[in-house]
């Protein structure tokens, strides 16, 4: 919350024929993270890709890999992306059956030295952090119902990052706090203000025709909106 504000670009909007090229773009850009949406067409309708995928991305990225599993029995396949390369993986509340399953999911990302997360999908509030928040890495708050790239920014969302703000502060800990669906230029300001620092960005950067200037100019508004707070 309220760190330094990076950009994740999603790689489900950029080119799958050149995703090395495409990495390397977003890189030089400056980009903070490499955000892999992983959908297995049951726990959202829509399927994308796995752990060969995150394989071969690891080997060519030279910043960290954010996987966001939008996956149904998380705690089954887990393993195999600790194994994979993720550096920060995400996981969905509204996929566990207990707060001791989302525990000990959090526990293994850590016995094995990656960071871990929770997202909410946007019907989901955030008191069901409660138990967790203080083992979490980063909070994931969805701006659209999880599922594909390129819908429109659900307003309010912003308010959700501050109640995770307020959460966490209760707790005594500082989470990073990304933000992901529908976010650009005219959505980032709000989030940000709000205590996200992480903004996953996929058509907003590589559907645009210039994306490493894109990602500059949608980072700059974040950095602004960081500082009017100031
Ligand atoms: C949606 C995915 C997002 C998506 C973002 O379920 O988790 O990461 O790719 O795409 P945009 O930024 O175009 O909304
Ligand atoms: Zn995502």
């Amino acid at each position: 919350m309220f760190q330094e504000p990076k950009i994740a670009p999603s790689i489900l909007s950029a080119d799958f024929m050149n995703l090395e090229s495409q990495i390397k773009l977003i890189e030089d850009a400056g980009a903070g993270y490499v955000h892999v949406d992983v959908m297995d067409g049951h726990f959202v309708p829509n399927l994308t890709i796995g752990v060969p995928v995150v394989k071969g991305l690891k080997k060519i990225a030279r910043i960290p890999l954010d996987v966001h599993l939008m996956i149904s029995n998380p705690l089954v396949q887990l393993p195999w992306y600790l194994g994979a390369g993720a550096d920060m993986i995400t996981m969905h509340v509204e996929a566990f059956d207990s707060v001791e399953d989302m525990q000990s999911a959090i526990n293994q990302c850590h016995e094995a030295g990656v960071k871990a997360a929770l997202s909410l999908k946007p019907k989901t509030p955030v008191s069901v952090l409660e138990p967790v928040i203080k083992d979490l890495d980063m909070v994931l708050i969805m701006s659209v119902e999880p599922g594909f790239s390129g819908q429109s920014y659900i307003e309010g969302s912003d308010l959700k990052v501050a109640q995770v703000v307020d959460m966490a502060k209760a707790a005594g800990v500082a989470p990073l706090i990304e933000v992901d669906g529908g976010i650009g230029l005219k959505t980032i300001a709000g989030v940000a203000k709000a205590g996200a620092d992480v903004f996953v960005c996929g058509n907003a950067v590589y559907a645009q025709e210039d994306p490493a200037q894109a990602l500059k100019d949608i980072e700059e508004v974040a950095r602004q909106a960081q500082a009017d707070l100031r």
